[in-house]
C-alpha cells in the first residue's frame, strides 16, 4: 500500500520561522511531492516512521529551518572593484569614487562587454556559494547594464540560473541604478527612456517581477523615482527602493505610497518614513554587509522599526562595490553583532519576512503544512549557532521542492 508521505525527517529541532519563539524539539517534518505535509511532535506520529513514509531521515537532534531567502542581491556582474576597496582604505568615500566615474559605472562598463555565457559562468559560482550557506530562494537585480540590451541580458542570465539550478529566483529591474555616461546631464531623459522603452519591454517579456530605484544624491531624485514607480505599477510590476542609504531623501515614504514590497538599506530613515512603511505593510530590508564594507557609522533606526511593528528582513546585497559577500550566514552574524538584532529576529528576517519582501509569503519562508518543501537540515543543535559561528559550513542537507540536492554535483 502506498505510504502516507514521501519522506519523513525525525528527531529534529525545528525552527518553523513563524514566530520568534516557534522552536520545537523532538519534532518531525513530512513531505509529499514538493510540499510540506506535516510538522509536529514525535509523539504525535500515528505509526512507526517507516510505516508512514518511503524514506526516513533520522537527523539526530540537528536543527531544521526554512530554506534561507536572500531577498536583495546584484550578483550578476563582470569584473570586480578590489581597486576601490583599496582606495576606500586610503580614505576615499563611496560617493567620491562614484563622482570620479568609478563605482557602479566601472561595473557597467565591464558588464556591457561580457557575453551572456560569461555572465552565467561568473554568477553561477556566486549562486552556488549562497546555496552553500543555505539559500533556497534568491532575488537578483539588474542594474549594471543601464541600456535596454544589457539590462535584458542580465535578466536573461537570472532566468537561465533559475532554469538550470535548484533555486527560486525573483528578478528585479534596476535600470534606475545610476545615470549612464551617455546621458550625463540628462537625468530626466534617461528616466523617459526607462519609462517609455525599458519597463514596457521588460514587462512584456516577463523578465522581472519588480522594479527598483536607487534614490540618492548620486543617483535619482524623488520626482524621477516617482515616475519610475508609477510606470512600474501601470505594468503590474511590484515596487522596491534603495532608500535612505547615504542620506534621507524621503524615498521610503514615497515607496510606501506605491505599496512597495520593500524599502532597502535605510540607515538614514526618518520617523516619518517609518510611520509610512508601517502603514503600507512594506518590509524594511537591512543590509549589514554594505554597512560593514563602507564602514558606516549611522545605524538604521532599528528600535523605532521594532516599535512600529515593521517587519525587518536581512539580505546580502551581494555586489562588487559595497558588499562582495556570498554567505548569508555571515550576514546573519553581522546583523547580530553590528545591528544588535536578536538571533530570533535575524532568523525571521531571512525566512518569513524575506519571503514577504518578495511577495512570496504564501508559499515559502515558514515550515507548515502545504508550504513549499524548501528547508535546510543544519549540523547545529540550536538556530543561534548559525549566527554564532563564522567561517564554518554547517549545512547538512539541502531540500528544495521536497528533493534532497547534492550541492557538490551542481
Ligand atoms: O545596494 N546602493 C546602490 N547599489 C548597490 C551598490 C552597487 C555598487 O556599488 O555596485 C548597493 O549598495
Ligand atoms: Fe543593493
Amino acid at each position: 500500500m502506498a505510504k502516507q508521505w514521501d519522506a519523513l525527517w525525525i528527531n529534529a529541532t525545528i525552527a518553523t520561522g513563524e514566530k520568534q519563539d516557534s522552536i520545537m524539539t523532538n519534532a518531525c517534518l513530512a513531505t509529499k511531492g514538493s510540499k510540506i505535509a506535516w510538522v509536529g511532535a514525535m509523539q504525535a506520529l500515528s505509526a512507526k516512521p517507516n510505516e508512514l513514509a518511503d524514506t526516513v531521515y533520522d537527523v539526530k537532534h540537528r536543527c531544521i529551518t526554512p530554506g534561507l531567502i536572500d531577498c536583495h542581491t546584484h550578483l550578476i556582474f563582470a569584473g570586480n572593484r578590489a581597486n576601490e576597496f583599496e582606495m576606500r582604505l586610503k580614505g576615499a568615500t563611496y560617493e567620491d569614487i562614484a563622482r570620479q566615474g568609478g563605482g557602479i559605472q566601472s561595473t557597467v562598463a565591464a558588464t556591457r562587454t561580457a557575453s551572456q555565457e560569461e555572465l552565467y559562468y561568473l554568477s553561477k559560482k556566486r549562486v552556488l556559494a549562497l546555496m552553500q550557506s543555505g539559500v533556497t530562494t534568491l532575488e537578483i537585480k539588474s542594474g549594471y547594464g543601464l541600456d535596454l540590451e544589457t539590462e535584458e541580458k542580465i535578466l536573461y542570465v537570472a532566468k537561465k540560473l533559475e532554469e538550470t539550478l535548484p533555486i527560486t529566483i525573483s528578478k528585479t529591474f534596476l535600470g534606475a541604478h545610476t545615470l549612464p555616461l551617455e546621458y550625463r546631464g540628462r537625468g530626466d531623459a534617461y528616466i523617459d527612456h526607462i519609462c517609455q522603452d525599458m519597463i514596457p519591454s521588460i514587462a512584456e517579456k516577463k523578465l522581472a517581477e519588480a522594479v527598483d530605484v536607487f534614490c540618492e544624491k548620486i543617483a535619482f531624485n524623488l520626482a524621477q523615482t516617482e515616475r519610475v514607480f508609477a510606470t512600474a505599477k501601470q505594468h503590474d510590476l511590484q515596487v522596491k527602493c534603495h532608500a535612505e542609504q547615504l542620506s534621507d531623501s524621503g524615498s521610503a515614504a514615497l515607496a510606501a505610497k506605491y505599496h512597495a514590497l520593500s524599502v532597502d538599506h535605510l540607515e538614514h530613515l526618518s520617523l516619518q518614513g517609518i510611520e509610512a512603511i508601517a502603514k503600507s505593510g512594506t518590509v524594511a530590508v537591512l543590509l549589514p554587509g554594505a554597512f560593514y564594507f563602507l564602514r558606516e557609522k549611522k545605524l538604521p533606526p532599528i528600535q523605532l522599526l521594532r516599535e512600529h511593528g515593521v517587519p525587518i528582513a536581512l539580505a546580502s546585497d551581494c555586489n562588487p562595490g559595497t558588499s562582495p559577500i556570498m554567505s548569508l550566514l555571515l550576514i546573519m552574524n553581522m546583523a547580530c553583532t553590528l545591528f544588535r538584532l536578536t538571533p530570533q529576529e535575524v532568523l525571521l528576517g531571512v525566512t518569513q519576512y524575506a519571503a514577504k519582501s518578495l511577495g512570496l509569503e504564501q508559499t515559502i519562508g515558514t515550515l507548515s503544512a502545504n508550504k513549499q518543501a524548501d528547508f535546510i537540515v543544519w549540523d547545529v543543535s540550536t538556530p543561534v549557532e548559525l549566527m554564532y559561528y563564522m567561517g564554518v559550513k554547517p549545512l547538512h542537507q539541502f531540500v528544495k521542492l521536497g528533493r534532497t540536492i547534492d550541492l557538490a554535483n551542481l
